[in-house]
């Protein structure tokens, strides 16, 4: 071969396997909008199709009754009923579905166990609606009382449904754009051909096309937010409209996605149908479907509707949406904020506040598929010793059971599990296994037996069990719908049932889509049975959340009530949050999904799945050590923090890439580990509030527009900015520092002025990562081999001085593992630190009956950042005590700054009330 020739080739064979890299994603697998017809014909309605209105308008139970019928008679189809509810909090609640009395072939499903039963008492009971003539409508509309100042419309031609200021302006609408339409289920007559086909699947269709579609719009918003999971930026972008050209809805079906892409509205593991709209006049609001159907969302440019004829008030900026689902109810739910914390709280309300988890399950995870045996566990369980890098917890992938029966042990590879978990336990670390939920269809397989003769599988369309292909080979499926299957499922965590298990093991729930190889779209068939005989079609999106839920359950049980469950899972749906974890599943190792995780982490967050992250490392290929080092750093800051990795990749435990990158990643690792405290303190922040321990910097500063589309640089909590490094051998970033305070670089507490961008030169050592002046964060600086060993140690406190001198931060701390907290034992403070005196002042209500949380923790060191130096000494009181103020390091390992003013060994116990006065 020529010299020339042999080139050609290398180019071409580096093309091709750049192309394959690239376009692995098997897009023809998956449907697409105009190969869905509900969607397809959706997208083809014009403005104004809609031709119901509303009629005999009345108060029954204290909600809102009304029928939807068509204006012209001459249509055939039976009235719908409304239904209009109001809760405490500004919340609104809209229902329709189809009439009961009017013998609809069959009930349509209404997604049970995600509304929280808390939410049911907030019921504001309504007495009357008053009306008034909007416009030069004909008939009057019907207006609500929502709370203080905010107001429900019901305007009935045409139909239409509003939540706005009072006599004011609006917030939230459906059906604006007369884009409403609910496809009532029919009886098949002969001549009727429902079936639909796709790459060789049919799906029967047994009750006709179901689909509801309608129009949503926020108002006075510059962008929308939420609608996960895809991989996407953080602000959607529009996906029909002027110069937008062939881009699909934001999908949300939960699918099993091989190498999704970094930038697209492709629907991936989960789906929580709620979106959030933030503007700078009028601040956030939201709006939740919850519908388990698949679902797909336009988000319409500016101008979509040019010549539509319909007039909205022309005075408010307005973002339109399009959301169309092929099944289910609608179940509406409209939040009002104002504030992106307001309605987090308002959403969490609805859906439950994330679960407080164990102190354990913050600090870092250890995975790959797969530890392939004991010793390799020992070994790399040691080696984290050697290298003094912290740990927390081990994970096992499938391989380690006995042919992918759950449950079970490779009993060559795994013949001590029991012990092997001890060892691990012995230094405070826990161990979490795989359960996945396709089970093997092998009459000696225990589970599959009983399942089998209990009748607890999925059924398909002619009512057998379900039998679908995964990693077991033919396997059927829970139908985790059902109470009694879940209760079933979660008696299999008993210590006495999970064979080889001991309270250290704790669960992964992986491929509950749930994932089927040969299934259409990687799915279950739409037409599969379920309990009560509802359709898979109308169910899809939450099957993963009865699974995770029955797990969760499950160890709970176990634990006798006792023992807070840690299960992750990779489907999602809104309600979620209450079972456990979620990471973003298999992201590939290159730098654009680096980026990709901030937005995808961000985005769970503000459906109130605050507990989440992505593989550290990249799951798909292997990074190079560059990419695999700042995965490290930004994952540090992530809630969920877990390394993982295919089996066909190298190792890439973070001691293998050479002396200096280990260090840079251990100190990574032990950044998280010292913020711990603060870490925990947000997290239960999460579990009162359903405010996210990483957000967007928008939720700190609603009213910087510069902060709106920021998905490069997050905060945790209120107190720190992370900005994440996406490029290779960056030498500079911009970093935009939000707010009239500035800003102390949390590595040298050098500051930076706020409500500016900044240029900042960046080495590979870290990201770069700051506090806010004003906040004050709690850390712990020993470095141990868990977060379990460093329950005793001491605290430092971190207070960084705003420009008028003053600061404040909490600490929050329980038992790290029971449900003690829950009658009040936990530890909870706040300091404050003003007029040049730091006060530790106790915020817990105060336990109740027996349950106390006691702490002889003390504080260790105070640092003052932003003060200026000069004096020499403080008094703690009530002790009476003076102490020296002296100049001392940031941190206790290789400190970067210039020395600061630090308190050294005030010694008083965290558990107290006392103060702190710079003398
Ligand atoms: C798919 C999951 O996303 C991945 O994390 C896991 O390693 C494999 N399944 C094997 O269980």
């Amino acid at each position: 071969m020529s010299n020339s020739a042999f080139h050609f080739l290398l180019l071409f064979l580096t093309l091709f396997l750049h192309l394959t890299i690239v376009f692995s994603w098997k897009k023809e697998e998956f449907r697409n909008c105009n190969q869905t017809p509900f969607c397809k014909q959706a997208r083809s309605r014009k403005p104004g199709y809609c031709s119901l209105i509303a009629t005999d308008i009345s108060v029954v139970d204290g909600n809102v009754n009304a029928k939807l019928i068509p204006k012209t008679s001459d249509q055939d189809s039976n009235p719908l009923i409304l239904t209009l509810s109001v809760y405490q909090d500004g919340i609104l609640r809209l229902k329709i579905d189809e009439d009961p009395n009017l013998n609809p072939p069959k009930k349509r499903f209404e997604v049970p166990d995600v509304i929280v039963p808390e939410f049911e008492t907030k019921k504001l009971w309504l007495q009357r609606v008053s009306t008034e003539v909007i416009g030069g409508d004909s008939e009057p509309s019907s207006v609500v009382y929502l709370g203080d100042g905010f107001e429900g419309v019901i305007r009935a031609d045409p139909f239409e449904i509003f939540v706005r200021e009072k006599g004011g302006k609006r917030i939230l609408s459906l059906n604006s754009h007369g884009l409403f339409d609910f496809e009532q289920l029919r009886v098949k007559k002969e001549e009727d051909d429902w079936e639909e086909n796709f790459r060789g699947h049919t799906d029967t269709r047994p009750y006709g096309p179901q689909s509801i579609s309608f129009d949503v719009s926020f108002y006075e918003s510059e962008f929308v937010y939420g609608i996960p999971e895809h991989a996407t930026r953080l602000a959607l972008k529009p996906t029909r409209g002027p110069g937008i050209d062939h881009s699909e809805p934001y999908r949300l079906f939960n699918l099993d996605v091989f190498e999704y892409l970094h930038e697209s509205p492709f629907g991936l593991y989960g789906s929580v149908p709620f979106m959030l709209a933030h503007g700078k006049s009028r601040g956030t609001s939201g709006f939740f479907w919850l519908n388990a159907a698949e679902m797909q969302i336009d988000v319409l440019g500016a101008g979509w509707d040019a010549d539509s004829g319909i007039s909205l008030p022309s005075d408010q900026a307005r973002i339109d949406t399009l959301w169309m689902s092929e099944a289910g109810v609608v179940d509406a739910f409209f939040f009002i904020g104002p504030g992106p914390k307001d309605v987090a709280r308002q959403y969490t309300s609805v859906t439950g506040m994330p679960a407080m988890p164990q102190h354990f399950a913050v600090a870092y995870h250890q995975c790959r598929w797969n530890y392939r045996d004991e010793e390799d566990v020992e070994l790399v369980d040691s080696k984290f010793d050697e290298f003094d890098i912290p740990y927390d917890v081990l994970w096992l992938d499938i391989e380690h059971t006995d042919g992918k029966r759950y449950f079970t042990w490779d009993k060559v590879l795994f013949p001590n599990p029991e012990e092997m978990q001890k060892k691990l336990s012995a230094k405070g670390r826990h161990m979490v296994t795989i359960v996945d939920p396709h089970i093997k269809r092998d009459d000696s397989y225990y589970i599959h037996r009983e399942a089998t003769q209990k009748g607890y599988y999925v059924k398909d369309a002619k009512g057998n069990d379900y039998d679908g292909w995964c990693w077991p080979g033919s396997s059927s499926y829970l139908d985790m719908l059902s109470p009694e299957v879940r209760d079933w499922w979660g008696e299999k965590f008993s210590l006495q049932n999970y064979v080889g298990s001991t309270p250290s093991l704790y669960i992964w729930n992986d491929m509950n889509e749930p994932s089927v190889f040969n299934g259409p779209e990687v799915t279950m068939p739409r037409d599969a049975l379920h309990y009560g005989g509802v359709e898979h079609r109308e169910l899809h999106n939450a099957y993963g959340y009865y699974f995770h839920m029955a797990t969760s359950n499950g160890l709970v049980k176990r634990g006798n009530g006792q023992d807070r469950p840690f299960v992750l899972s990779r489907a999602i749906f809104p309600g979620t949050q209450r079972y456990g974890a979620v990471w973003t599943g298999d992201n590939t190792a290159d730098w654009d999904q680096l980026r990709a995780s901030v937005s995808m982490v961000l985005t769970l967050g503000l459906t109130g799945i605050s507990f989440s992250g992505a593989d550290v490392g990249g799951f798909f290929g292997n990074p190079e050590p560059e990419l695999l080092v700042r995965w490290y750093q930004l994952g540090a800051y992530y809630p969920f923090f877990r390394a993982h990795a295919h089996h066909d990749t190298k190792r890439r435990e973070p001691w293998l890439f050479g002396e200096r990158n280990t260090e840079i990643m251990k100190d990574a690792i032990r950044m998280r580990y010292i913020l711990l405290p603060y870490f925990y303190t947000l997290f239960r922040e999460a579990n009162t509030t359903g405010v996210p321990v990483m957000r967007p910097l928008w939720m700190e500063f609603p009213y910087d527009e510069a902060t709106f589309s920021n998905d490069e640089a997050f905060m945790v909590g209120k107190s720190l900015l992370v900005q994440g490094i996406f490029t290779e051998k960056a030498k500079s970033v911009n970093v935009y520092m939000p707010g009239e305070q500035a800003w102390y670089d949390l590595r040298t507490g050098i500051t930076y002025k706020g409500a500016s961008n900044h240029k900042l030169g960046v080495s590979e050592e870290s990201i770069p990562a700051f506090q806010r002046a004003g906040t004050i964060i709690p850390r712990k600086d020993r470095l141990r081999r868990s977060s379990t060993q460093m329950v005793n140690d001491p605290y430092t406190l971190v207070i960084a001085l705003n420009s008028s001198k003053s600061a404040e931060g909490e600490l929050y701390i329980d038992d790290g593992k029971s449900f003690e907290f829950e009658q009040g034992a936990y530890i909870h403070r706040r300091f404050v630190f003003s007029d040049g005196k730091l006060t530790s002042i106790n915020i817990a209500p105060g336990a109740s009956g027996k349950s106390q949380f006691l702490s002889n923790c003390i504080v260790e060191r105070i640092i003052l950042l932003g003060h200026s130096s000069g004096s020499k000494s403080a008094l703690i009181e009530p002790a009476n005590l003076k102490v020296d103020v002296e100049l001392g390091p940031l941190w206790l390992r290789g400190s970067k700054g210039p020395l600061v003013p630090t308190i050294r060994r005030p010694n008083v116990r965290i558990a107290d009330d006392w103060s702190v006065k710079i003398l």
